[in-house]
């Protein structure tokens, strides 16, 4: 069975305290920090740069003291001076939208260069042809189930098929490649996209909207163990 990955999205934590939410999701259970890092360029939004990434690295740690990975997702244009500094502030995994870099295999190697694992972003309309020519540099497939830019938006169904597709390229390629989705997942929800291949799953509303984060985690685990 694929070992699943929960991966709270900070967009949705309470900005003024956003070392303690970080410490406080691991505690409850979280595996990676999904970062969204939006420019009011690329999407309509507005969020945090890598000082911001810099300062949380700190409390990306477990109770028992394990780093936690940080996953930051760019929704930036150009891509490639912002991937190296997120990379010099501590990330773990950086994703960007292919559609927003004008050398994507130059920008995969460039963040595996500095350490990192890369991943490829694809919005609900994008195709994910791409993917056939670099798949050897890529560690992490991010599917968006909404349109990029806000929190608390709704699942669009046909992520479902496109992880499906994504799922056969990626186990036709032999690689250990991540299959995350990010956008309108909830625990009533995430087993249908587990069940259409993804491994990975970002949640920010539903996790961070809720008092009891354990208690979210532990009921997405749950659908996911079903
Ligand atoms: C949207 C972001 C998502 C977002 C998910 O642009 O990439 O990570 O925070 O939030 P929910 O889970 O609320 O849809
Ligand atoms: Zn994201």
């Amino acid at each position: 069975m694929a070992t699943y990955r929960i991966a709270p999205s900070i967009l949705s934590a309470d900005f003024a305290r956003l070392g303690e939410e970080v410490r406080h999701v691991l505690a409850a259970g979280a595996d990676w920090i999904h970062f969204d890092v939006m420019d009011n360029h690329y999407v309509p939004n507005l969020t945090f740069g890598p000082m911001v990434c810099q300062a949380l690295k700190a409390h990306a740690v477990r109770p028992d003291g394990t780093p936690a990975p940080i996953d930051v997702h760019l929704m930036v244009q150009p891509v490639d001076a912002l991937a190296q500094a997120f990379a010099q502030a501590g990330a773990d995994i950086i994703t960007f939208h292919p559609d927003a870099s004008t050398h994507v295999d130059r920008t995969l190697q460039l963040i595996r260069g500095a350490g990192c694992q890369a991943g490829l972003v694809f919005n609900p309309a994008m195709p994910v042809d791409v993917l056939e020519w670099v798949i050897d540099k890529v560690d992490v497939v991010l599917l968006m189930s909404v349109n990029p830019g806000f929190g608390g938006q709704s699942f669009i169904d046909s992520t479902l098929r496109k992880a499906e597709r994504v799922r056969r390229l990626i186990d036709a390629s032999g690689r250990d490649i991540r299959l995350e989705v990010d956008g309108g997942i909830k625990t009533d929800n995430i087993r249908r996209v587990a069940d259409a291949g993804a491994d990975t799953f970002v949640a920010g509303s539903a996790i961070f909207g809720q008092k009891d984060y354990r208690a979210v985690i532990d009921a997405m685990r749950a659908e996911l163990a079903r």
